[in-house]
């Protein structure tokens, strides 16, 4: 039997890598090293999503919340965050690939940051496929930083210009939000873009969560008929 392929493809895909830590608690081993893991299968799934015609892709890496956990575990991610991106330009997969990382960056540890303006400049020219991770974000966070912002310059507060003060101004919103690991919530995650996004849930821990696995999201966002409030016909993405 041939395999059901997707016949319309997201532009835009939003990924909560969940599961980390009870994946390395099922191998046996720490949290962190399920981590490292997860990390390692970020470009798998980025190059596999590029190829299948998806131009951008959002990914959760650290939630503003998540300073709240162990010192031990918040030490070891923003480790795991230094060494992906001091290995991003060198990545051929990620050739011509925009970075955009979105959240507060400040408060980074400073190598991090820096490597992160680096990569951010380095990369400002390509257009076709867009990379945000978002970290230290949360879209509670991202709404009143737009909105004061708005205050600031004197301008209006409609929904146009707040999304035109978000981190993804230049890209839009996810057409599809898929959350690895078993948890159906949006924990802080694109709450202003996602108002109308399909959402994807699925059990497989991130670790494990495969190009095969992304294929299924995208044919179940195939099938979704997008309303955006109107009746009648479909819309078109
Ligand atoms: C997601 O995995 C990664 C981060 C939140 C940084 P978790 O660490 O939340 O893994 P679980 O949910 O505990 O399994
Ligand atoms: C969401 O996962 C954040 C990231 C994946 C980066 P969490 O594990 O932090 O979310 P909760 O605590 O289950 O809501
Ligand atoms: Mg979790």
């Amino acid at each position: 039997m041939q395999k059901e392929v997707a016949s319309k493809i997201p532009k835009h895909v939003g990924i909560i890598m969940d599961g980390n830590g009870r994946w390395a608690t099922l191998n046996g081993k720490e949290r962190s090293f399920g981590h490292v893991v997860g990390s390692q299968n970020v470009d798998r799934i980025v190059t596999h999503a590029f190829k299948s015609g998806v131009t951008t892709l959002s990914l959760y890496a650290f939630s503003s919340e998540n300073w709240n956990r162990p010192k031990k575990e918040v030490d070891a991610l923003m480790d795991i965050l230094t060494a992906y991106f001091t290995n991003f330009l060198s990545n051929a997969d990620l050739k011509g690939v925009r970075l955009i990382v979105s959240g507060d960056l400040s408060v980074l540890p400073k190598q991090l940051k820096e490597i992160i303006y680096f990569n951010m400049q380095q990369t400002i020219s390509f257009k076709d496929k867009v990379l945000n991770i978002a970290i230290n974000y949360g879209g509670r966070q991202e709404i009143v930083y737009a909105v004061k912002n708005l205050i600031k310059e004197n301008r209006e507060i409609t929904t146009e210009n707040i999304s035109s003060f978000l981190y993804t101004a230049e890209f839009g919103e996810p057409d599809l939000i898929i959350r690895t690991g078993g948890e159906k919530r949006i924990s802080n995650f694109m709450l202003f873009q996602g108002a109308y996004s399909e959402l994807y849930f699925t059990d497989v821990l991130w670790p494990d969560f495969n190009g095969a696995e992304f294929d299924k999201a995208l044919l179940d966002y195939s099938k979704r008929k997008r309303r955006f409030g109107v009746l009648g016909e479909e819309n078109e993405n």
